[in-house]
């Protein structure tokens, strides 16, 4: 290809990241790194087991699954034509992209329930804001074929854990049962019905979808059209048997294990896929993007998709949101620094300074040496500065008495130690 000469101004030099972007600095990564472990811990814990899909998918695995109607597909996928003309989406969240992978590696044949976990970057075209980004990052997980209450309160509990693992207290849980496709279209109906009467009244937003969700005009965040619809029949009264007794074992479930619920009868969730149990976790620490992890069963999904009728269930949590809360809270992660910071007293000792700090790594030591030829002093200072746990200074003298002076840089402790020993000093 040819390279763009640096003078040809259609190219702008002063490159930024994209809108609604983020770069994760070095300085950020520790709380990264300290939170995922966390999050991977728990899931090892569960036995949920970690899935790593591609970022991009046919477009319409999305379409399909998330909804033609939805926010998501509708205008905030990341869509374009690759150059052999076929049409990709950059990955809104993880569910279609885990289901379509369990379908084409038939992982129902091994197992008859498959417990995966995800940690990695989404995209949606969304307007930033606090909290909302357009590449940011879920983790999530799906129990995919077990029909069971069990299940769905398992995966309600590990979320949970999670945030409680992290020091998180201050959130809450609502939940509801959105009906499957027998008892959903009939209190459909009637939603729709009483709907009409007030359309005129509503929000545009919420008119456009008292035809084809009037669900999610329930869940409209408007508040005349909260108003307007505050004694509407809700899906919980219109439940036929089956989703009522797994709806009651779900509350019941939650009550035995000891988490507090809230039953949000207007709860619908941004993805169609959704069949009996929906929730949602939302911190009052966030402000108005308050969400913190959503979930739920989706029954028909596999199907849909082209699998076997294969019951499902699952959540999926924003990484930043919970990252916030932590910062917010002054959570200190543990940082990474050297276990010695070995500096040259004069150039003699340069060569052995270097050797020997690439001996102690290769035997499992985090060791750091000036790269930067600077003096002592600058050397000591970048001791400091690293949070070494030791710093080791090594000139002409120490070569030749074959001894140093090993310093502990926080209580400022000294001992000699012989040099030919180093690396079994910090090895016990
Ligand atoms: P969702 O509610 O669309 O569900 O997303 C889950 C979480 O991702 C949200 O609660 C929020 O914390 C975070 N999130 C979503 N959009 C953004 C954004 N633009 N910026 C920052 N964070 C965001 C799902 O994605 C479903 N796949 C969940 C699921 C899994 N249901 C069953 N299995």
């Amino acid at each position: 290809m040819r390279r763009i000469p640096s003078h040809d101004n259609r190219y702008p030099v002063n490159y930024r990241s994209i809108k609604g972007t983020k770069d994760i600095l070095p300085s950020e990564t520790p709380l990264w790194q300290f939170v995922e472990q966390t999050i991977r811990e728990v899931f090892r814990q569960f036995n949920y087991k970690e899935i790593r899909t591609p970022v991009f998918e046919t477009t319409s695995l999305f379409a399909r699954s998330i909804g033609e109607l939805t926010d998501i597909v509708g205008k905030e996928m990341y869509t374009f034509q690759d150059r052999s003309g076929d049409s990709i989406t950059l990955r809104p969240e993880g569910t279609a992209s885990a289901i379509r992978a369990y379908i084409q590696n038939n992982l129902g044949e091994a197992l008859p329930l498959s417990k995966v976990y995800y940690i990695g970057p989404m995209f949606r075209q969304e307007r930033p804001q606090a909290g909302r980004l357009r590449q940011f990052h879920q983790f999530g997980a799906e129990a995919i074929g077990s029909p069971t209450a069990e299940t769905d309160v398992e995966i309600i509990a590990m979320t949970i854990e999670i945030y409680k693992r992290l020091g998180i207290t201050n959130y809450s849980l609502q939940i509801n049962s959105v009906g499957d496709e027998e008892c959903r279209p009939k209190y459909k109906e009637i939603l729709n019905a009483e709907l009409q009467k007030i359309a005129g009244q509503l929000s545009t937003e919420s008119q456009k979808r008292i035809d084809q969700n009037p669900m999610r005009v329930l869940d409209s965040k408007n508040e005349n059209d909260q108003k307007l619809t505050a004694g509407m029949p809700l899906i919980t009264d219109y439940l036929n048997e089956e989703c009522a007794t797994h709806f009651a074992k779900v509350k019941s479930l939650l009550t035995a294990y000891g988490i507090p619920y809230t039953v949000n009868g207007r709860l619908v969730r941004g993805l169609d896929y959704y069949t009996k149990t929906a929730f949602e976790i939302t911190s009052t620490e966030l402000g108005s993007q308050d969400a913190l992890a959503g979930g739920g069963r989706y029954d028909l999904l596999v199907k849909e998709l082209g699998g076997k009728q294969t019951p499902s269930v699952g959540f999926a949590a924003g990484m930043e949101r919970l990252l916030m809360i932590l910062e917010k809270k002054g959570f200190q992660p543990p940082q990474q620094r050297p276990t010695v910071f070995i500096a040259a007293a004069d150039d003699a000792a340069r060569e052995w300074v270097l050797t020997t700090t690439m001996k102690l790594r290769s035997q499992g030591i985090a060791s750091e040496c000036d790269l930067l030829a600077r003096s002592l002093k600058s050397q000591m200072k970048e001791a400091d500065r690293q949070q070494a746990e030791f710093s080791l200074v090594v000139g002409a003298t120490e070569l030749e008495s074959g001894k140093a002076l090993l310093k502990h840089l926080s209580d400022h402790s000294q001992q000699n130690i012989v040099l030919e020993a180093i690396a079994e000093f910090f090895k016990h």
